[in-house]
């Protein structure tokens, strides 16, 4: 059942039971008194009636007897009967239409007091039988029986009225519940709506009811642990890109270097090896030689600058950054090799794109890298195109190249570390470049023909987005 339904409910019964409790209790007062005056009355009648006709029974004037039981009669509407009986307790007289009934004689014995009521049940409805002793220890006594009518006709009377007041509390009552209900349930809707849009996450949004009952302390308590959780979540997501940054895939691809690494430098160490044996036996050392050595501690040097580099990179500053401004600095960085191979870049972006929240340094790095790879695809120089597009939840960089592309049979292994077809290449930078990105929770993908280009597509989310 549904809280409203409940305290109409409940409001509705109140208003009856109040209304009839309140009622009945009148009633009661109001009988009681009633019933006490009607006693007062009667007695009053039957005492003075009892003064006049004494005189009248000694001398036993029956006739001036019933002439004055028919003037109280004709005063007193609702006396129901007079009787008299005389020293050995004979009715002599009365008002008895068809003869003395026996219930009303056997009921009604005074015994040995002086005046005493009896309420006795007739079909004529309740009467009250007042008894008084005319003549001291004799049986000679004059009764007087008085019906509750004027009692009767006020409470009809009372009933055209109460039954109204009763119908008018019961309406009140239903008013007073709906507004009731709707002051207590509209506010607890409006909450219970509220957690269901923390329910679906929407953390941080503020629920705006302003009351100093108990509703608004839980408002303004839910308020709060929405605002709790709207931070709780943030740092969460925080951590989450941290570990996920650095246990999930910056450790596996230190494994995985590291692995690649020892492969990579025993290749160059083997020759300098080699070399220095030969120098030992044979001290002259040619010009060639020096030539092999010095490439080949180059090569160790480079494949240590760049593993460093990745190995070192203690967490990560995240901060707004302008891709359109990243972009021209990258170009900027790469001017030397794109003009010594006579490459013309061009910039196609239609709007300018939007900020991400990244490590600037980083980003630069993977930029660079790819830019690199285009310029060093294209030997004999031609176009490089940078384009951008973005959604409400990704912006997309994309550099293509007209150069060799890449053979199907490698495309699975170039993001490989050491995986290289370049003489000079220590085949870091597109590993590199893909756990970046990857920790920046976007994606580095491409599109390679074997014959004619390649496309290099950075996606990354857009700053809100990454949380
Ligand atoms: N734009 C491209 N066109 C053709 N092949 C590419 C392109 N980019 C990368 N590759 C291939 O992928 C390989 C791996 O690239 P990666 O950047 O990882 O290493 P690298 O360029 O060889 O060496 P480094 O970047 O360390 O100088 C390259 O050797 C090349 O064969
Ligand atoms: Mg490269």
């Amino acid at each position: 059942m549904k809280l409203k339904t409940k305290i109409s409910l409940l409001t509705i019964t109140i208003a009856i039971s109040v209304s009839f409790f309140i009622i009945l209790s009148i009633r009661g007062v109001f009988v009681g008194a009633f019933r006490g005056e009607l006693e007062k009355r009667g007695i009053s009648i039957a005492g003075n009636l009892s003064d006049r006709i004494a005189n009248y029974i000694l001398l036993k004037d029956y006739f001036q007897t019933s002439r004055a039981f028919s003037e109280v009669l004709s005063k007193e509407r609702d006396v129901e009967y007079i009787f008299v009986t005389d020293q050995e307790g004979k009715i002599v007289a009365h008002t008895f239409e068809n003869g003395t009934p026996h219930d009303i004689l056997s009921w009604n014995p005074l015994d040995m007091m002086d005046l005493h009521v009896q309420l006795l049940d007739t079909e004529k409805g309740y009467i009250r039988d007042v008894g008084i002793t005319l003549f001291k220890d004799t049986k000679s006594q004059l009764h007087l029986g008085i019906r509750e009518d004027s009692l009767i006709q006020t409470l009809t009377r009372a009933r055209y009225i109460t039954y109204p007041v009763i119908l008018l509390v019961i309406l009140m009552g239903i008013v007073a519940s709906f507004i009731f209900s709707r002051l207590l349930t509209e506010p607890l809707n409006r909450i219970i709506e509220f957690t269901k849009v923390l329910g679906r996450g929407e953390y941080g949004r503020k629920l705006e009811l302003r009351s100093g009952d108990e509703i608004g302390y839980l408002a303004r308590n839910i308020n709060t642990l929405s605002m709790q959780l709207k931070s709780a979540m943030k740092k969460m997501e925080e951590a989450y890109a941290y570990t996920h940054l650095l246990q999930a895939d910056k450790i596996s691809s230190i494994g995985q270097i590291s692995a690649g690494l020892a492969h990579e430098l025993k290749n160059p160490m083997t020759t300098l090896k080699m070399m220095f044996q030969a120098f030992r036996e044979q001290p002259d050392m040619t010009k060639e030689d020096a030539v092999i050595i010095s490439d080949e501690i180059e090569k160790i040097d480079d494949i240590l600058a760049n593993f460093l580099k990745f190995v070192k990179q203690k967490g990560f500053h995240f901060s707004e950054v302008d891709l359109n401004e990243l972009i021209a600095r990258v170009l900027s960085l790469a001017t030397f090799e794109i003009e010594n191979s006579g490459i013309v870049v061009h910039e196609d972006f239609i709007d300018p794109l939007p900020a991400v929240n990244a490590d600037r340094s980083l980003l630069e790095q993977v930029f660079l890298n790819l830019l690199l790879n285009a310029v060093q695809a294209m030997p004999e120089g031609g176009e490089i195109r940078i384009t951008g597009k973005s959604d409400d939840r990704f912006v997309e960089v994309m550099i293509s190249d007209q150069g060799e592309g890449i053979p199907e049979e490698i495309r699975p292994k170039i993001f490989d570390p050491f995986f290289t077809t370049k003489d000079g290449g220590t085949g870091l930078g597109l590993s590199i470049a893909y756990n970046i990105i990857k920790s920046h929770r976007g994606n580095l993908f491409f599109n390679s023909s074997n014959t004619r280009g390649t496309v290099f597509t950075v996606r990354l989310p857009k700053e809100g987005e990454h949380g």
